[in-house]
């Protein structure tokens, strides 16, 4: 006879968190949100942890290395999609590892005996008054000189004049050599009063610039997640069929983390992926797997190898998986189960894996929901796709900005990989949706502002680190008619563009 699970399944908007005892000490600056992203034994850390619970999904309209420079600037992870050839892949991966937050490569540079208007041409189109004058005009040819906006005016000399007789030359500018760290580059800065400091190498050639006002932006991002040798952190989507030749690749190009990208990760693919890669690469490399949304399923990968789980089928905003095939279940419950299991399954092996709640996420208050439920970190699409660093196109659709945002399963990501169950299939139907979501601004901006509401509610539960959390929280389920009264009710809402005097 078939299984029937007794209850039925709920998702995270059937919540709420009740309080708990704040005490003086609860306040959101004291909420710590470092999180482990792949398993440790107990008494030991995990070798990666982020220091805030949020990765961005591994998805074609989500995930690139703008994303994932972005979202490491801000504490989280990024798993680059893998529905992409290998080296389309490993570039990306290459761009987030050797970019240097702070150092910039010129954009704006110019050969010595060009003209004072292409000065002011390059100018109108890079946006940038700072130019490096370099022998063959190459951002990291031999530094000669800077010419900036400030060092002539266009309409007293003559536009013709050449570069070279107004620019700073080389013998009289401050440079950094390469090395140096950003705080020093920094103590530079202003040491020497300066907007901007080249920083050359041996042979005197162009490596990168260092902008006073980059500094700063630097210093809003003290969560910023970096490896040992201070360079973002970065993840990488991969499939169970090419993996013999993607994983190196990957490592090669500096990932640190991948993730088995799969709806429905209960399999042998994923087992003899786990298995092949662990066996031939070696246990450092950190293979998160799944989706699962039970105990079987979580065993299964827990004891096939994978460094840390991840829960959800059916629940994605852009997913019609549970339409087309009838398989799923209700994100909360998942996570719940799955947590319950990895809870067990740390106490009898004294190995934590950390848990993914992945899909579904609506509301801010659905990722605090999804931490108490017992998960380690989200995963998400839909909410990173509407963000400037997306890799979308931004439109304007019905008077209103929408970036665009499509599912892995749809026909124009056509992903098909993730939905494959081995064999020699040709897919049959889509479990994806093409979509557009509301432009919301920068991910800085938002993240910030997510992060604010998490770290308030953790208070008003009493618990000041994500793990407290997941032992301390008091879930309730709510009735439909509690769900209403939760909303602005029974009042005729004013139009908050008007202000009372
Ligand atoms: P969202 O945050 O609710 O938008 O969900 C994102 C998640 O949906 C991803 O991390 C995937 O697990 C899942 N997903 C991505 N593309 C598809 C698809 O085409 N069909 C079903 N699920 C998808």
């Amino acid at each position: 006879m078939a299984y029937y699970f007794e209850e039925p399944s709920h998702t995270f908007g059937e919540y709420l968190l009740v309080p708990g005892y704040s005490s003086a000490d609860c306040i959101p600056a004291n909420v710590n949100l470092k999180t482990p992203v792949v398993k440790f034994r107990r008494g030991e850390e995990s070798p990666l942890s982020m220091n805030i619970p949020m990765v961005s999904a591994v998805m074609q309209s989500v995930s690139n290395d703008t994303m994932a420079i972005a979202l490491a600037k801000e504490g989280g992870i990024s798993f680059i999609y893998g529905s992409q050839t290998i080296e389309r892949q490993a570039d990306m991966i290459r761009r987030v590892k050797s970019y240097k937050a702070g150092f910039v490569t010129s954009d704006s540079n110019i050969k010595p005996d060009q003209s004072l208007q292409d000065v002011v041409d390059l100018k109108a189109r890079t946006g940038h008054s700072t130019v490096a004058v370099t022998a063959d005009g190459s951002p990291n040819g031999k530094l000669l000189g800077i010419i900036t906006s400030r060092d002539f005016r266009i309409n007293k000399v003559d536009p013709a004049a050449k570069v070279r007789d107004y620019m700073t030359r080389f013998d009289d500018l401050i440079v950094g050599q390469d090395g140096i760290t950003l705080s020093e580059a920094n103590e530079l800065i202003w040491a020497h009063k300066l907007n901007s400091l080249p920083i050359i190498g041996k042979s005197g050639n162009l490596v990168s610039m260092v902008f006073r006002k980059d500094y700063a932006s630097h210093e809003e991002h003290p969560l910023e997640l970096l490896d040992s040798r201070q360079r973002y952190v970065v993840g990488a989507g991969i499939n169970t069929r090419d993996y013999m030749e993607r994983v190196p690749a990957l490592i090669e190009a500096g990932a640190d983390v991948f993730c088995l990208d799969s709806s429905e990760g209960f399999s042998e693919w994923q087992k003899r992926a786990l298995h092949d890669i662990h066996k031939n690469f070696g246990d450092k490399v950190k293979v998160g797997a799944g989706n699962v949304v039970d105990k079987e399923g979580f065993l299964f990968l827990a004891e096939n190898g994978a460094d840390f789980v991840k829960v959800g089928i059916g629940g994605g905003s852009i997913c019609i998986t549970r339409e087309q095939k009838g398989i799923g279940r209700g994100q909360a419950t998942a996570t719940i189960e799955v947590a319950k299991a990895r809870d067990e399954y740390y106490e009898k092996t004294g190995v934590y894996i950390p848990v993914c709640s992945d899909g579904g996420i609506v509301h801010d208050y659905h990722v605090t929901l999804a931490l108490a439920m017992g998960a380690d970190f989200v995963m998400l699409g839909r909410y990173f796709a509407r963000f400037d660093e997306s890799p979308t196109n931004k439109l304007i659709v019905n008077g209103s900005y929408v970036k665009e945002y499509w599912g892995e399963g749809s026909n124009r990501a056509r992903n098909w990989q993730r939905y494959d169950l081995g064999g020699a299939k040709k897919m049959a139907f889509e479990e994806g949706v093409d979509s557009y979501v509301p432009y919301a601004g920068s991910l800085h901006d938002n993240v910030g502002m997510t992060l604010s509401k998490i770290r308030h509610t953790m208070c008003n539960c009493g618990v000041l680190s994500i793990a407290e959390l997941q032992k301390n929280a008091k879930i309730t389920l709510v009735s439909q008619a509690s769900i209403a009264e939760g909303s602005s009710h029974d009042v005729v809402v004013r139009n908050t563009s008007i202000r009372a005097e």
